[in-house]
């Protein structure tokens, strides 16, 4: 027998249950199950955050699988991972957590949904199709060696001030990611949060002014405990007034300096979506390869 529950905000049993849920699938998958951002939401209950459904079955202290509901800026996100020791019954579990996380979604009136699995296999074509989901977006994970060739740039940054630099930051964020699901649409509390977090380090979040304004910036993030270790480019964006003058690109080399001489980091790494042909083209030209593709299936929910 398996029982599922369903809870807007997970109690500090469900957190720890579930974190270590995560952890175990991670350490059998080789990568996280879900989203680290939207896990962090759910955990401390803030603005993305809907619903946490854990499945329980008899016979086991633990949980057997868990999906996430998140609201996003245009859409809902769908995060699902199965214990490994239960993936045999993948083909039963996982579409029964996505009927009902679509039940969710239906009842609080509906839209458009992206179910994401990292590094997706024929069963996750199948399990997505069997609850109407079709595949649709695709993210890179790109990757490279530091140190970058060349000399250091001349770009003039400087880090960010937290406080001081909230406002003018979110808005070149929200427009340089209008209609980006997760990246757009941030307010101070979604900007606060990701403050909040132990790996956040002003020191990494570069910014670029011009015209007495910010133009740019340059957002990375360590993952020292990544074996080998890696630097990620976390967010880089460019304010629409300024775009395709080079400007993306330069800071895109002054992110790979920074972390190669002030955290000397051996590896590059960053996520984007393989429709984003601009950036992609910049990564590419500056030497990243993509390393594995995530996969988002998408779908719309009617309102129940
Ligand atoms: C992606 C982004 C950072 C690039 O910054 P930018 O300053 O506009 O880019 P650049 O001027 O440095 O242009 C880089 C290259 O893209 C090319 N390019 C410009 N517009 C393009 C377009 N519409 N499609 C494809 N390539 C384009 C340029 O020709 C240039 O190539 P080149 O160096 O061979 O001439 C910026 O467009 C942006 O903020 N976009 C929204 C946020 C985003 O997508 N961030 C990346 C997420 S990972």
């Amino acid at each position: 027998m398996r029982s599922l529950v369903i809870k807007r905000q997970l109690d500090t049993d469900d957190v720890a249950a579930v974190h270590e849920l995560l952890a175990i699938a991670e350490r059998a998958d080789g990568h996280r199950a879900v989203d680290e951002h939207r896990w962090l939401d759910m955990a401390q209950g803030g603005r993305e955050s809907f619903a946490g459904l854990v499945a329980w079955q008899d016979g086991h202290d633990h949980p057997v699988a868990y999906a996430q509901v998140s609201r996003g800026h245009h859409s809902w996100a769908l995060d699902l991972v199965v214990d490994p020791h239960h993936r045999a019954e993948s083909a039963s579990i996982g579409p029964e957590m996505l009927r009902a996380a679509l039940r969710v979604i239906a009842t609080e009136g509906g839209g458009h949904v992206h179910l994401w699995v990292y590094r997706p296999t024929p069963t996750h074509d199948q399990i997505a199709a069997e609850v109407g989901l079709r595949r649709g977006r695709d993210l890179y994970q790109m990757r490279r060696p530091l140190p970058l060739e060349g000399p250091p740039p001349s770009l003039a940054v400087r880090p960010f001030r937290p406080g001081l630099d909230d406002e003018s930051w979110l808005e070149v964020n929200n427009r340089a990611f209008e209609s980006h699901p997760e990246q757009g649409g941030w307010d101070l509390q979604t900007l606060a949060q990701h403050l909040r977090e132990p790996w956040f380090d002003p020191a990494g979040f570069l910014l670029h002014e011009r015209k007495g304004r910010l133009a740019g910036f340059c957002w990375t993030k360590v993952h020292a405990d990544h074996d080998p270790p890696m630097g990620e480019l976390y967010v880089v964006a460019v304010d629409p007034d300024f775009q395709g003058k080079g400007l993306g690109r330069e800071l895109v080399i002054v992110g790979l300096h920074w972390l190669h001489r002030e955290r000397h980091l051996p590896w590059a790494m960053l996520y984007v979506d393989a429709a984003n042909r601009r950036a992609v083209a910049i990564y590419e030209d500056l030497g990243f390869e993509v390393n594995h593709t995530d996969r988002a299936y998408v779908g719309d929910v009617d309102p129940a």
